[in-house]
């Protein structure tokens, strides 16, 4: 693309203010500013103009049934020497989901390289990696770690391994790719700038990993290494079981293509995802769509109808996520707090949100799985998010429940 096609291209989105920075910059910075506009999808950018349609009438909403901690303790030793073969013949990768910007956080560096430690330094990435050897220890194999960033945070993330020389992970097992990015607009659909020769762009979402692992050539690297099922995980859940056996054997012996781990929900209006099944497929209703009344609805046991939520850790069958991998995933479109300059050039970061991200969610790929099996787990031992500063899945919760599971800190 040329300035003039840059300029054009602009002018036929109505985006005035950009080609205003275009025609004042050197050639140099313009370069790199038409380069952003290039790689612009416009049918993103112009989604918030259907962001209030709404096709959740046409939606048959059923219960999935899940696989229920009373079945695990009576199934464990079955499932846990189901999943220790798989790993140990190789067949399990996992994928860490760190790209995201943990703005409700407020770092100015990769979530997890946040220290949780208070007697001694322990990082987040230190503690999944911990729990990742757990397993290693125990069927004796590494499973390989695929670790998703993005442009705003590889070399921070990369150095940082590099730096606590992996944790004690043997290298050779991790894989570091880059996830797409997407522009930021304000309200009316303006694409925002964060500097005078950039637009400000942001990941977009954990949903693209599996296509940005693509991108990377990272599906030659699995396929080559004979992997059969990928356990995909968020980066801010400290208490994390990874490539958990007991998961993998129930998953593989349920014969679905994909498992997800979820937990009981604490009351019928929790704020969270949760599985069910949609026009037949398995999928993950937000608590923002549910009606009241399947939020309430109980089974003849008195527990909920809908009453498992997900924590982001997911096993897909590599083969699906290979079958799967041209569909189009649907976009969200989320309001948060986006750092812009202004007329004046000054850097302004907002305290409440001023538009709008574009991101593509790894629970939606569940929706084009053929079927998933909804994994029980123990929220004090398996849960542990770090989303905010403080209150409800923060530091603090986190460090209480580090405490409950006796690691120390
Ligand atoms: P969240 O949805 O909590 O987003 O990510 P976030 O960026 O970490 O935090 P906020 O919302 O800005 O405060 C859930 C998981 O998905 C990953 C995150 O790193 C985390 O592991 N993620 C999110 C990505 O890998 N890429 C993204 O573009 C977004």
């Amino acid at each position: 693309m040329n300035k003039q096609e840059a300029i054009n291209a602009l002018k036929e989105h109505n985006q005035e203010q950009v080609i205003k920075r275009l025609e004042a910059l050197d050639e140099v910075s313009a370069k790199k500013l038409i380069a952003q506009v290039a790689s612009i999808d416009w049918s993103v950018v112009e989604s918030i103009n259907h962001k209030a349609e709404d096709n959740s009438s046409d939606r048959k909403v059923e219960p999935l049934e899940a696989v229920e901690i009373k079945d695990i303790k009576a199934n464990k030793d079955k499932y846990t020497a189901k999943g220790i073969e798989a790993i140990k013949a190789g067949k399990v990768a996992a994928v860490l989901l760190a790209g995201g910007q943990g703005t409700r956080l407020g770092l100015d560096k990769p979530k997890g390289t946040l220290n949780v430690g208070i007697n001694k330094d322990l990082f987040l990435f230190e503690q999944l990696i911990n729990n990742l050897l757990d397993v290693v220890n125990q069927s004796g194999a590494y499973v390989p770690l695929y670790i998703m960033t993005s442009d705003k945070n590889n070399n921070d993330t990369v150095a940082f391994f590099e730096e606590h020389n992996f944790f004690g992970y043997d290298k050779d097992y991790v894989k570091f790719f880059i996830q797409s990015m997407a522009p930021s607009v304000d309200y009316n659909g303006k694409l925002y700038m964060e500097s005078t020769d950039s637009l400000a762009m942001s990941p977009n979402g954990n949903g693209g990993w599996f296509t940005s692992l693509i991108d990377a050539g990272l599906d030659k690297d699995m396929e080559s290494k004979g992997i059969e099922l990928v356990n995909v995980f968020a980066v801010d859940n400290i208490l994390q079981r990874i490539a958990d056996p007991s998961f993998v054997g129930a998953t593989i012996l349920s014969g679905a293509d994909c498992g997800s781990k979820v937990v009981r929900k604490c009351a019928p209006d929790e704020k969270v995802g949760v599985m069910c099944k949609v026009n037949g497929h398995p999928s993950i209703i937000e608590y923002y769509e549910m009606s009241e009344e399947l939020a309430n609805m109980r089974r003849e046991d008195g527990e909920l109808t809908y009453g498992f939520g997900v924590i982001l850790n997911y096993l897909f069958s590599f083969n699906k996520l290979v079958e799967i991998a041209n569909r189009k995933l649907p976009l969200h479109i989320v309001e948060k707090k986006i750092p812009y300059i202004d007329e004046n050039d000054n850097l302004v970061k907002p305290e409440t949100p001023n538009g709008y991200k574009f991101e593509k969610l790894v629970l939606d790929m569940v929706e084009m799985m053929d079927n998933c099996v909804p994994y029980e787990v123990e929220r004090n031992y398996e849960f542990a998010p770090i989303k905010n500063k403080t209150g409800k899945d923060s530091l603090e919760s986190a460090r209480e429940l580090l405490k409950v599971n006796g690691i120390e800190f």
